[in-house]
Parts: C-alpha cells; structure tokens; sequence
C-alpha cells in the first residue's frame, strides 16, 4: 500500500501512512502502545540513544508506528513538507511551534483574527518568556513589512480567522517573511492541507488543530505541526525537549477520521455553502462571513489560493443582542451549542470577535453567531435556523 506523490489527495489520504511494516498486513494501522522499549543488549541500550530515533523505537514519548503513520500522512498530504509531529491538543502543537522557533528578546507579529487561546498563550506564556507580540491586521497583506523591526523573529497567520473568517494574502505575507529571513506558521485547521497546501505556498511550519476535521467525530483531542523541508530540526528539538507526545489510541483515531476526512470536507463545504447564500438572502441577516462569498474580506485570495471551502462560517444578525441572538439559537433542534467543531454534527455557537480584537476594533449591525454545519442534510438545518430566524425575529418586535 503506497501513495505516489502524482496521486490526487483524495487518493493520498487513502493509502498515506500505511507502510506495510507499521500495518503488518492490517488495514488500519494498529495501536502500538508503548512506555517501555527492550533492548538485546546493553550495547544495543547504549547504541539506541546514539542513533536517529526517527521511526524507530526508542521510547515510549518517541512514538511508536501508530503516530508515526498518522504523522507520515500529515506529512505526505502537504507537498514540500519534510515531516510532522503530533499533540495532545491543537493549542499544544500551537505553543510548541512557537516556543521551538521563538526565543527570549524576539518579536512575534499575530494577525488579530487568530484563535483566541492563541492570543492568550502570547499575551501571557510569551510575554513571561520575554517574547513581544505585535497584532497585525490579518487584511494587511505586504504591508506586513512595515511592522518588521530587528528582534521581529516569526509571523503567526490564521487563515481564514476561525471566528471572522478574513482570509489573508498569504503569498505577500511569505514574500516579505522571506525577504526578512523570518519564520512564518499558520493555523490550517479550517482548510486542512486538503484545501489549502499551505507548505507548498512557502509556509514554514504548517499548525492542524487534528481534533476539527481530522478526527472528524467530536470524541479526540489532537494535534500537528507539519514542518517544511529543512525546518524540521528546530521543531523535533522543541517539541522532544518539552516532551510532548499524543498518545497512540488518540493518534489511531485520528487516523481513521484522516481516510475520510476528504469527503467529510467535500459534504460539509458544499452544505455550508449552500445554507451560508440562503442565510445571505434573509433579511434577518445583515452579512455572511464566508470566504466564499464576496461580502468576506479577502474573498479574491480565497478564490486565487484555495481549492475549495469547510463547512465552518459565521453571519451577522441585523440589530439585536445578546437576548435576540439566545432567542434564536436556544430552541435550536439540530444545532447542538458547543465550541469545538469539524465534527459530523452540526453546531450553532455566539461569537463575540468585538471582546477580542485590539489592532482592527468589530464593528458590525449585530451579533455574530457561528455555524459549523455537519452531515445532516442541509434543508432540514436550514428548515431549523428559518424557526430560530422567526424566534429572533419575534425577539426584536
Ligand atoms: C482555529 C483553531 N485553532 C486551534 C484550536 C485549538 O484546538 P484544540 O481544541 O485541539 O486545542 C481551535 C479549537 O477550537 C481552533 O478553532
């Protein structure tokens, strides 16, 4: 079972991973549990620590073929790539990325839409280490340079902003990262490398949060930072040195959610789509934060970037509040209220990007609510978000 680099991804994210001595004839990679490795002899002990580890048993945080075949996928669907690693969280494989390339006296340049744990862990972890971090307006393009000064050391994008949904030019921001020999990471959580490849647009260190749309079913907590050729040094050591590891029965879920992530993806996104125009059209509505649509920031670099869209996007209500909104999600019937998502089940979750934001303060008709849309299907959602849209209406008066 191999995968050959021609292959399409939808074919990749089949036969990724399964090298035959990890599999051992099985379909699925089996769980290789590990603490302890035995050794023949102490000269073998004594020879182990001196070798490359890499795929190989060593010690239990090491991994066994089990992570090493989900992060061997990771790695074979990101063209460029050189290897992967993985975490017990996405907000692990986060901070572990930044703390592998950052040191005490540099400078972190964050776009302002990013993940709000992400903000946290440079506002507070960072600042302790004696690392500054610099938001920038994730719409500012190669206007980043401006911002460079002699300690800026990385630059942190989330594409498209997992609550506003901006989508950045990510070629300029790489362009000027280059020309100043920085380093630049991105969280690919909503596209995946299935739609947007982000190693192959010159991203150094490519950021999963696996427990989205690479487990896929609600149940796993996961992480990955996939790095580019070259960049993997800085990352293995980091992440060693802190002893991250994600345990072999988490890395075997995630797995098994990977082999059907690409037409998850493809269901999901085009339900998403389909319900994001219709909400486009009701009057309740005062904007739809799709990157799809025209009326999101940086939709021309979603269309010239990526292959396609998930199913995670907001909207905003026109007028209300805090109340109006409740009235319109709590007696939803289908959406379940809850803050993860790239499940298969649909969820329906107030965000509040104007308690966030510090460089590009929100400003917007009403409240936002965020809509992850899963397998259903989309008339019966949209059947359930008409009622909760009368709810909201009647709440208004
Ligand atoms: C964009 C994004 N990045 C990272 C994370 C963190 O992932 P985890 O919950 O696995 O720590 C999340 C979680 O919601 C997210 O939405």
């Amino acid at each position: 079972m191999s995968a050959s680099e021609d292959d399409k991804p939808a074919t990749r994210i089949v036969g990724a991973g399964r090298r035959p001595e990890w599999t051992q004839g099985i379909v699925n990679p089996p769980v290789w549990r590990a603490s302890t490795i035995l050794y023949d002899s102490v000269a073998d002990l004594r020879a182990a620590g001196g070798r490359d580890t890499h795929h190989r048993l060593f010690y239990g945080r090491r991994g066994t073929p089990t992570q090493w075949s989900l992060a061997e996928a990771l790695t074979e669907l990101e063209p460029g790539a050189e290897a992967t690693l993985l975490y017990p969280s996405g907000v692990a494989a986060v901070s572990t990325a930044l703390l592998s390339v950052l040191s005490p006296g540099d400078e972190l340049l964050l776009a302002d839409s990013v993940y709000d744990p992400t903000r946290g862990f440079a506002d507070h972890f960072l600042k302790r280490f004696g690392v500054t971090t610099t938001y920038y307006d994730p719409m500012i393009g190669e206007g980043i340079a401006s911002l460079v000064t002699d300690r800026t050391r990385a630059i942190f994008l989330e594409s498209p902003g997992s609550l506003t949904f901006e989508v950045q030019d990510i070629p300029a921001i790489v362009g000027v990262a280059r020309d100043k020999g920085l380093v630049t990471l991105i969280d690919n959580t909503w596209a995946t490398p299935l739609l947007f490849p982000a190693i192959s647009f010159g991203i150094d260190y490519s950021i999963l949060a696996c427990t989205k749309y690479v487990v896929g079913h609600s149940d796993v907590m996961l992480g990955s930072v996939t790095a580019a050729k070259g960049k993997y040094g800085a990352l293995r050591q980091g992440s060693y040195q802190l002893g991250q590891t994600a345990s072999p029965d988490d890395a075997w879920l995630g797995a098994r959610g990977l082999r059907t992530m690409d037409v998850r993806l493809k269901s999901q996104g085009a339900a998403a789509l389909r319900i994001a125009r219709w909400l486009a059209d009701r009057p309740e509505v005062a904007r739809v934060l799709h990157p799809a649509l025209p009326s999101c920031p940086g939709h021309e670099f979603f269309e010239r970037d990526f292959k396609g869209a998930a199913g995670l996007f907001s909207f905003v209500l026109r007028g209300g509040g805090e109340r109006e909104r409740a009235a319109l999600i709590d007696g939803l019937r289908l959406f379940g209220l809850g803050f993860s998502w790239g499940g298969y089940e649909s969820l329906a979750l107030p965000v509040d990007p104007e308690k966030i934001r510090t460089v590009v303060p929100w400003e917007a008709e009403g409240p936002v609510v965020r809509l992850q849309i899963g397998l259903e299907d989309p008339e019966d959602l949209m059947t359930d978000l008409d009622a909760g849209l009368m709810r909201f209406r009647e709440a208004i008066g």
